[in-house]
């Protein structure tokens, strides 16, 4: 079955960072089959075309379609600890997040809250994620279980610590390794869902741990793996005492093998120049988490050093240290930061803001079809309707170019503006247990 979108359609699809370009068509035709678009031109050239023939027609010519936005670093146990303002990551980790964490042990809670998370990604117009799952089996195949009916792409994976955590969060090498493969023999590579190796971050991960990690990653084909680094001072400190023998943060997982082209590193607000060429030879993304590095005072991310060494970047919520799943928010952040930066910032115009919360994104996770609307890719899209005479809806109808449409979309956009949603041209279903995404299909 076919279906003839007709929007106002832009994206962008290619960087880097700081020259990013939008592609916008003011009268656009996406011929969708399959979840997949197979032609996109002008609506006067394909509307016509014999293989448009018998299409259903969906005319949003009211709002702005855009990508979905891609999500590169949301925590599944912290949707409600969402606001804990006021105190430094490793304060902030002990007391608010772990807490909460430790809930996770009860299936039954997990599986709540697996439902908020995935209504709050859909509801933000985000339909691609790398999540952090639980430190407990169950709850990451609570989670597995209510994506695998939103369409949403979601990697995850079980977050592992032997240490410096609270007991009830530890775990061992060999458990982690079991338990790791066992979920992946479920569910990855099962319609959109894959498995994503996440120790929680060095600090929290001893060398068998990290060793286990490596050898899980290796075993499941296709995986993904994620961590957190050089996020804050003392964190960064730490896992030097920690790991005397290393030369800096990356190092401790580099010398398990864990620095690839498919690893994100979420935050990297202190790398050391080294870092940064390791990355970036390695091929390696790092997840930027603007909102989560304002709140907890974790610094100003040195975006320019990262592109300027080759460093893939893309953008995460870091939802609960961030301030919710809405990506625009996180890109006018990613915005300010840069400007608060004065001279050692890069300039973000509205096409790199769109960029990162799309493309780049995607790219990071390894994903050749999604993250832009392109012949060949995923139906994976966004219609931003703002309510009739709201500040976003003056703004948009008065706005002199694309350019100034998305500028307008990042500063004044919240989740309240995403009309509709498409994950493979359709809208995403429902998590098992919980209302459905406040998100409809026109
Ligand atoms: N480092 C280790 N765990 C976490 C976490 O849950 N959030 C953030 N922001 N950083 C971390
Ligand atoms: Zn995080």
């Amino acid at each position: 079955m076919s279906t003839l979108f007709r929007a106002r359609v832009v994206d962008a699809p290619t960087g880097p960072l700081g020259a990013a370009r939008l592609r916008a068509d003011d009268d656009a035709a996406l011929l969708v089959r399959d979840g997949v678009i197979v032609a996109r031109g002008p609506w006067s050239q394909v509307a016509g075309s014999p293989e448009a023939g018998g299409a259903d027609v969906v005319d949003v010519r009211d709002g702005l379609m855009l990508p979905g936005f891609v999500d590169t670093h949301v925590h599944l146990p912290q949707v409600r600890v969402i606001g804990g303002l006021g105190r430094p990551l490793l304060d902030w980790l002990e007391h608010r997040a772990l807490p909460e964490e430790a809930r996770m042990a009860d299936r039954g809670y997990a599986e709540e809250v697996a439902g908020e998370l995935l209504t709050g990604l859909a509801s933000a117009g985000t339909t691609t994620a790398l999540v952090f799952g639980a430190h407990f089996a169950d709850a990451v195949d609570a989670l597995f279980a209510a994506a695998e009916p939103t369409g949403l792409r979601i990697a995850a994976g079980l977050v592992t610590g032997d240490r410096l955590l609270r007991p009830e969060l530890h775990t061992d090498a060999e458990t982690a390794f079991r338990q790791g493969l066992d979920l992946a023999g479920r569910w990855h590579g099962r319609g959109r869902l894959r498995y994503a190796v996440t120790p929680r971050f060095s600090l929290a991960a001893g060398e068998e741990l990290l060793a286990s990690s490596a050898a899980l990653l290796d075993a499941v084909e296709g995986s993904v793996f994620t961590t957190h680094i050089n996020e804050n001072p003392r964190e960064v400190a730490t896992v030097a005492e920690l790991f005397p023998g290393t030369r800096d943060y990356l190092d401790t997982y580099d010398r398990h093998g864990l620095v690839r082209r498919t690893s994100v590193f979420a935050h990297d607000v202190h790398p050391t120049d080294r870092e940064l060429a390791r990355l970036a030879e390695t091929g390696a993304a790092v997840a930027h988490c603007p909102t989560s590095n304002a709140a907890l005072g974790s610094g100003l991310f040195p975006l320019r050093r990262h592109v300027e060494a080759g460093v893939r970047v893309a953008l995460g919520s870091d939802v609960g240290g961030g301030t919710g799943f809405c990506l625009m928010k996180e890109g006018l952040q990613a915005y300010f930061a840069q400007q608060l930066l004065g001279e050692a910032g890069l300039p973000l115009q509205p096409a790199d803001l769109l960029h990162l919360a799309t493309r780049a994104g995607a790219e990071a996770l390894g994903l050749d079809d999604v993250g832009h609307l392109g012949v060949g890719m995923q139906m994976d899209a966004v219609l931003v309707r703002p309510t009739a005479g709201s500040t976003l809806d003056v703004a948009l109808r008065h706005a002199e170019s694309a350019d100034d449409a998305v500028a307008k979309v990042f500063v004044l956009g919240t989740p309240a503006d995403i009309a509709s949603v498409w994950v493979g041209g359709a809208a995403p279903g429902t998590p098992d247990r919980h209302p459905a995404p406040a998100v409809t299909h026109p």
